[in-house]
């Protein structure tokens, strides 16, 4: 299948390492220019230059805070500008279970609560509403927010809060552009393999998954190739659960 990537141009923030870097080299891998972001430079800049190697695509690093909205707009500009136009936003920027460790009530600290929603949430939102009238202008856009399978469990209120609100947003802004050629989408990895898995966490963390391991990086990014493609024009404003199956629930 042509999934008709190449020469589009995408933004995909949080792409050092991790999962956002692995779907950058996959959406490069077919053909797209991307600008990847991150608050580090060291990490950014040698993953722009590791990615660019490897396909041979334009992979531009930009430096930025997704919790700060000046750092977005500038970023969503200078991708606009060094790409020539964006097409498709992955928006991946936050930390894998978040800020707050909190599993009890009265472990639960406003201020990291607060920054938890601030970056996976309103993070989310800056990007699109930066990006979403340059998308409108040419009528075609793909925006893909990575949620996480926290959404379906408890055990980590505001892990499972910032995944609601990836959700809400996603299905408000599908409805919303939708019907300006711009579908919204959201995928929900459950534990995921990435450079800072180790072993042990892998194994105890695969034990509970349908598959009998925890998906990889790549495997998730997979999901998101097509979902950034017009192939995938079906689906708008749905969340799609990428963790290899959980066992013993039926999710509707
Ligand atoms: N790994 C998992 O098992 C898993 C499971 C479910 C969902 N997820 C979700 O998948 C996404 C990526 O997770 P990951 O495991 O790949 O994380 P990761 O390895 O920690 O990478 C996170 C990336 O985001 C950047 N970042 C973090 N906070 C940022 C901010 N405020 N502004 C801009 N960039 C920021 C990091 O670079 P800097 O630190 O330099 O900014 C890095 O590039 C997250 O949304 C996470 O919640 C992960």
């Amino acid at each position: 299948m042509d999934l008709e990537l190449a020469g589009k141009r995408a933004i995909v923030t949080g792409g050092s390492r991790g999962i956002g870097k692995v779907i950058a080299r996959a959406l490069a891998a077919e053909g797209v220019d991307v600008a990847i972001s991150a608050r580090t430079e060291g990490p950014l800049r040698d993953a722009a230059a590791e990615l660019s190697n490897a396909t041979g695509r334009k992979i531009v690093p930009i430096v930025a805070n997704t919790g700060k909205e000046a750092d977005v707009n500038r970023l969503v500009e200078t991708a606009i500008r060094e790409l020539g136009g964006v097409d498709i936003l992955v928006n991946n920027a936050a930390l894998p279970g978040g800020i707050s460790p909190a599993t009890k009530l009265e472990q639960i600290v406003d201020e990291q609560v607060l920054e938890d929603i601030n970056i996976k949430v309103v993070g989310y939102l800056r990007t699109a509403r930066a990006l979403a009238p340059h998308l409108i202008s040419k009528g075609w856009g793909r925006i893909i927010n990575i949620g996480g399978l926290a959404i379906h469990r408890t055990g980590r209120p505001v892990a499972t809060l910032r995944n609601v609100g990836v959700a809400a947003i996603t299905k408000n802004l599908a409805d919303e552009l939708g019907p300006k050629g711009i579908n919204v989408t959201a995928v929900h990895p459950g534990a995921t393999r990435t450079e800072r898995t180790t072993e042990q966490a892998a194994k105890e963390l695969g034990a509970s998954v349908s598959i009998g391991r925890i998906v990889d990086a790549q495997e998730v990014a997979w999901v998101v190739t097509f979902l950034a493609s017009p192939k995938s024009v079906s689906i708008n404003g749905d969340a799609i659960p990428i963790g290899g199956g959980s066992p013993g629930t039926i999710h509707y």
